[in-house]
Formats: C-alpha cells, sequence, structure tokens
C-alpha cells in the first residue's frame, strides 16, 4: 500500500466485512467507494513516488467497475477495501493453488521468517531440502539452482544454454518474463538484444520449423511455454525437442505456469516429455516469491560459469513455503479435482454463451481456462463481462486466463455460470 489514510469508521467496515470466510452467501454489492478514493488519491498525489505501471494497476486497467484494492483473502476468497467479498478466480495470476492464506504454507514460513530472514550468502537445511524434493517429484530434476521470480529462472536457464552451446539465439513461445531478451515490447530494449530473440505462438510448427532454419547454426534454445490458452500439444512439444537436439541446442520448458498446477512433475509429467532444463515457480509456494531452474547436472554446473546471483535467492521463509505446498500437493494431488472444476466450468460457460449467441468461448486446459471472443462480438466483451462479474460476487480477468485452485468448490463454480448467465441475460436488455 501506498500510505492512503482512511478514516477510523471506513476501515473498521471494510475489516468488519471482511471477517466471514467460506461458503457464506455473497451479500450485495456494496460498491466501490473506499477502493474509488484510494485510486483518486492515487491519481491525486504526487506521482514521483508510484509506479504508473503493472505495480499500481489502477493506474491503467482499461476497466472502471471492478475492484483495485484487495483488504483480505482466504481460500477462493477476497474481499476488497469496501468489504465485498468475491470467488477469486485470479489468484495472483495463478500461484494460488492451494487457496489463499492456506493455514499449513502460512506455519511453515513463519516458522522459516523465526530462523532469520535473510542470511546470504549462507545456505540454510531448508534449501538442501526443497532441491532434494524437486528431485523427487519433477522428472529429470537431478540439479536446481532457487532463485526468487519467473523471470529470473527463465533468464538464467537462457544464459546456461548460452554457455552449453556458445551460441547466442534463442527461439522462443508465451510469456516468458519481462527481462530484456524475452520482454513483448520493444520500449527501452537494445536492438542488438532484440535480433538474438525469434518469438513464434505455441503450437506453431510452421513457424518454428521456418524459425529454427532462420538462425542457421547459432541456435542456443527453445523456450516454450508446454502450453498457454492452447490445448497442450505432444507433437508441437516432441519437434521442439528434436530441433533442439538437431541444432545441438537446448529445450527449455518453462514451467512457471503450468508447473505444480496440472500435476506434482508439470506439464512434463501430464504429457510424458522431458525437456534439458525447466523453469518453476508460481504454484510451486502458493503465492510466495521462489522459482527455480531444474535440469541436467551438466548444464546447471555451468552455473559455475558466469554469475546469477541475489542477496535475496536464499531467502528462507519462501523455501519452507515451497516445501510445505509440494508436501500437501503431493498428499492430496488435487490436480484431477481442480481440472474436474475446470472442465465443469468450460462446459457450463460455453454452453450459456452458445445458448445466448455470443462469440465466444473459454479454451484451453482446465485448471486455468481462458476466455477467447470472437471479432463479431460487441466492443469489449470481456472487460464489460467481467465488471458485471464482479457485481455479482466473482472475479474473472477479461484478458488472462482464468485459475482455479484446490480450494474452490464445484458451489463456486456454479456461482461463476450464475454470474455469467445473469451478466449476459443483463446485457441483452
Ligand atoms: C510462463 C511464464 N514464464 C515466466 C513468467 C514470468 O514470471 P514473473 O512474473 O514471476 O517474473 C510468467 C509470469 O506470468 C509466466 O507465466
Amino acid at each position: 500500500m501506498t500510505g492512503v489514510e482512511l478514516d477510523g469508521a471506513t476501515r473498521h467496515r471494510a475489516d468488519a466485512a471482511g471477517g466471514t470466510a467460506g461458503h457464506a452467501r455473497i451479500a450485495a454489492h456494496r460498491g466501490y467507494e473506499i477502493g474509488a478514493r484510494m485510486a483518486e488519491h492515487l491519481a491525486r498525489r504526487d506521482p514521483r513516488p508510484v509506479s504508473q505501471g503493472e505495480v499500481v494497476p489502477s493506474a491503467r486497467r482499461p476497466f472502471d467497475n471492478f475492484p483495485s484494492f484487495i483488504a483480505r483473502a482466504e481460500g477462493a476468497y477476497l474481499w476488497d477495501v469496501d468489504g465485498n467479498q468475491y470467488v477469486d478466480f485470479l489468484l495472483g495470476y495463478g500461484p494460488v493453488i492451494l487457496g489463499h492464506n492456506h493455514p499449513e504454507v502460512q506455519s511453515a514460513a513463519r516458522r522459516g521468517l523465526d530462523e532469520g530472514v535473510c542470511q546470504a550468502p549462507f545456505w540454510s537445511p531448508t534449501q538442501v531440502q526443497l532441491v532434494e524434493r524437486l528431485a523427487t517429484v519433477v522428472p529429470g530434476a537431478d540439479m536446481s539452482f532457487i532463485l526468487r521470480t519467473g523471470s529470473d529462472a527463465t533468464s538464467c536457464a537462457v544464459r546456461i544454454a548460452r554457455i552449453a552451446t556458445g551460441h547466442n539465439t534463442v527461439v522462443r513461445a508465451g510469456y516468458n518474463g519481462w527481462h530484456d531478451w524475452c520482454n513483448p515490447f520493444e520500449a527501452g530494449i537494445p536492438e542488438a538484444v532484440r535480433e538474438h530473440t525469434i518469438v513464434i505462438d505455441v503450437n506453431d510448427v510452421a513457424a518454428l520449423e521456418r524459425a529454427v532454419a532462420s538462425v542457421g547454426d547459432d541456435l542456443a534454445a527453445i523456450v516454450t511455454m508446454p502450453y498457454e490458452h492452447e490445448i497442450p500439444d505432444r507433437v508441437y512439444l516432441g519437434r521442439v525437442a528434436d530441433l533442439a537436439s538437431a541444432s545441438g541446442a537446448l529445450f527449455v520448458l518453462d514451467e512457471v505456469r503450468s508447473g505444480f498446477r496440472v500435476a506434482l512433475g508439470g506439464a512434463q509429467e501430464l504429457l510424458g516429455i522431458r525437456a534439458d532444463l525447466v523453469c518453476l515457480s508460481k504454484a510451486m509456494a502458493n503465492g510466495y516469491s521462489i522459482s527455480a531452474v531444474t535440469g541436467r547436472a551438466d548444464l546447471l554446473s555451468l552455473l559455475k560459469e558466469t554469475k546469477v546471483s541475489s542477496t535475496f535467492f536464499a531467502n528462507r521463509a519462501e523455501q519452507a513455503a515451497a516445501l510445505a505446498t509440494i508436501a500437501i500437493l503431493d498428499d492430496t494431488r488435487p490436480f484431477d479435482r481442480i481440472a474436474a472444476l475446470g472442465s465443469r466450468l468450460m462446459e457450463g460457460l460455453n454452453s450459456v454463451l452458445s445458448a445466448a449467441s455470443v462469440p465466444a468461448e473459454l479454451i484451453g486446459h482446465p485448471s486455468s481456462p481462458y476466455l477467447q471472443v470472437g471479432d463479431e462480438a460487441e466492443p469489449h466483451f470481456a472487460i464489460r463481462l467481467a465488471e458485471r462479474c464482479a457485481l455479482h460476487g466473482v472475479v474473472i480477468h477479461p484478458a488472462h486466463q482464468w485459475f482455479i485452485s484446490a480450494a474452490h468448490t464445484e458451489a463456486d463454480i456454479d456461482r461463476l455460470l450464475e454470474a455469467v448467465s445473469t451478466s449476459v441475460r443483463e446485457r441483452t436488455r
């Protein structure tokens, strides 16, 4: 938060309204009075100390009738500062696989904190336990390096690939982070850096083949998400593996979003594939900031030849949270249930949309479906739908995947179906 002052009464109202967790019926929407005041305050204040980018999404989000400021989160639910409760299908862009504020993960993280926050350059036993655990659950995770963010992990994998091959060029697919080699925008990134990356769409085999052919003998790695909005395609991923190997390059699987979400061993386990290096983050620690590059030991050992380092990589609370999250995922194996909830959502929602002749459908893997909207839909259909759903107590993202956690229930899915159904009816009035 950025120092917004609320008077006592409104703060109390916001806190009190967040008090009831669980499956209670979501109360009538109270509006966005406090959130709007906070946004207004931010807009008015001296902008210098506050980034106007993603750090303050309200400053550039394209829609108004949507919560901006969250007071607290529990299980599958969020409460905004106005006291409105929502079923959360954003889950922090995916990490919160067990539901918000999971007691065992929180206790593990607190124990980690009690042992001290930052002890660089020393390791903790927790770090050793974590990389040993990764070796048992992630296919091919002979050796792992722990970092903090998804972008850390993908950039580290690319560095390793360049050292291993002596080549520079990367063919990449999907979102791989914000660092220079993979940023989706050109501003601020030297042409000399951009010219070493070729971007293709996930699952586009023809584009993949063209890109690899165009690189000649300078291919360091093919970095791809196993799937994004698409249905995972073994043919595409098999071709990535073959072309990387035939070019003397590495197959880097970016499982930052899919890891610990579709199976304990991620998409590698789900699809029966094997990459040279795998990047993990998001669902690995139920929302704590941690990532890993994992894979062949001979490749990970090349990190000795470079510097990939942060004062904070070895912080142990996040490592403890990751160990607890992985243990719970291993014990409870919620993956099929999450996928079944997602299938219920996709089938239900697609039939609501088709009955109302709305040219849109949910596509992709059921644990993280994506609303694809046809060109012939009304302008800003997805944004208007997200706004209406928020008024009915459900938050969905208009332009990103929706995420389902182990804390969601069929009742939560049905609430979203009801919200979409009502929203579509309201729209046609
Ligand atoms: C597949 C994938 N790779 C990399 C990243 C970057 O991770 P971070 O935002 O933690 O830097 C993301 C983030 O959304 C992602 O989904």
